[in-house]
């Protein structure tokens, strides 16, 4: 096998770079180049960050296909974002599957919304980045409780035409949330040909219901449970109107108008008594018995 190969392999899944964003949300930049070649908007990885490590799903960033890498942007949660951030440049992630998903369906619609909460920016961006290319106006809506949590601030605003804050507690922008400020806009006369919203999924739904009356196509990026990816496990399921569908390979993103969000919400919290455990265990470094 050439030097160059043998170089190549040994460095794949290498961690290349790493920020911290804020408080809770870490960078990485990885040497991935399979996956930098065939990325797309809306995209994602499930990667494993040790052997014995449970599988998760992170959506891709950035890429870049010319030097081989991957951008991954997370905030720790519970242990498996935990135990990731831990890594340090040098370190290799165990498994990285990818690109996984359909990417988003990117065209040009003419004024689009793209409204996006916390973490979830680092899910807005790429698509966002995506549809200014496609020649969309693109107004972009960034919430954060306050206005030390945002991330992605100057990239957002390189593809945005407008761009508008809201922050829970006023530091930032309109006091209040996305939604108030996606009203304002529509209230003031915007019209939207699109709405691309990614965040919790209440504010999700949200957004959907204030589209809804307006006949606003409304695409949201979903984030269920994952185990496999590859659509056998039925983890990810997800009710969209009359259908069954699995986020890893039907979405991640979906019609918001037909996306049973209670459903969702239930699904989330199916391991919560297990994801506390094993929290209180980290933390304490004893069995957990709060949560048995
Ligand atoms: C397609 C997809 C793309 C994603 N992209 C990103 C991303 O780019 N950046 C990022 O930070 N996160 C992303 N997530 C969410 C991320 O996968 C979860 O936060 C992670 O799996 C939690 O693992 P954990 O062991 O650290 O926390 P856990 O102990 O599993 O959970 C801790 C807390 O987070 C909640 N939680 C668990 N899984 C999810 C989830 N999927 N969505 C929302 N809340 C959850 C739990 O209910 C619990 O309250 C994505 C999820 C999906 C499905
Ligand atoms: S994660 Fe298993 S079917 Fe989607």
């Amino acid at each position: 096998m050439p030097q160059t190969t043998i170089k190549k392999e040994l460095d794949t899944n290498k961690i290349l770079e790493k920020q911290q964003l804020n408080p809770q949300v870490k960078l990485l930049k990885i040497y991935a180049p399979t996956i930098a070649q065939k990325a797309q908007p809306g995209q994602f990885v499930i990667l494993k960050t040790h052997a014995n490590s449970e599988r998760i799903p992170l959506t891709l960033a950035c890429w870049d296909k010319y030097d081989g890498t991957i951008t991954l942007i997370f905030q720790e949660v519970g242990y498996s974002t935990t135990e990731l951030g831990k890594l340090e440049v040098g370190e290799r992630i165990e498994n990285l599957a990818g690109p996984l998903g359909k990417p988003s369906e990117i065209e040009k619609y003419g004024k689009v919304a793209v409204v996006c909460g916390g973490v979830g920016t680092a899910v807005a961006y790429p698509v966002a980045k995506a549809l200014k290319e496609a020649k969309n106006c693109v107004v972009s809506i960034m919430g954060a409780r306050n206005k030390d949590l945002f991330i992605l601030t100057p990239e957002m605003i390189s593809v945005s035409d407008e761009i508008y804050f809201s922050t829970d507690d006023g530091s930032k922008g309109q006091k209040g949330f996305v939604i108030d400020v996606l009203k304002t806009l529509v209230g003031e006369g915007y019209k939207f040909d699109l709405v691309f919203a990614v965040g919790p999924p209440m504010m999700m739904n949200a957004v959907a219901e204030v589209t809804r009356p307006l006949g606003i196509k409304t695409i949201v990026s979903l984030n269920p449970i994952m185990v496999d990816g590859m659509g056998m496990c039925g983890a990810c399921r997800v009710s969209i109107g009359e259908t069954i569908q699995f986020a890893c390979v039907d979405g991640p993103e979906f019609d918001a108008h037909q996306v049973n969000f209670k459903e969702l919400v239930q699904r989330l919290k199916s391991y919560q008594t297990e994801e506390k455990a094993t929290q209180c265990s980290v933390l304490t470094g004893e069995p957990c018995t709060c949560h048995p």
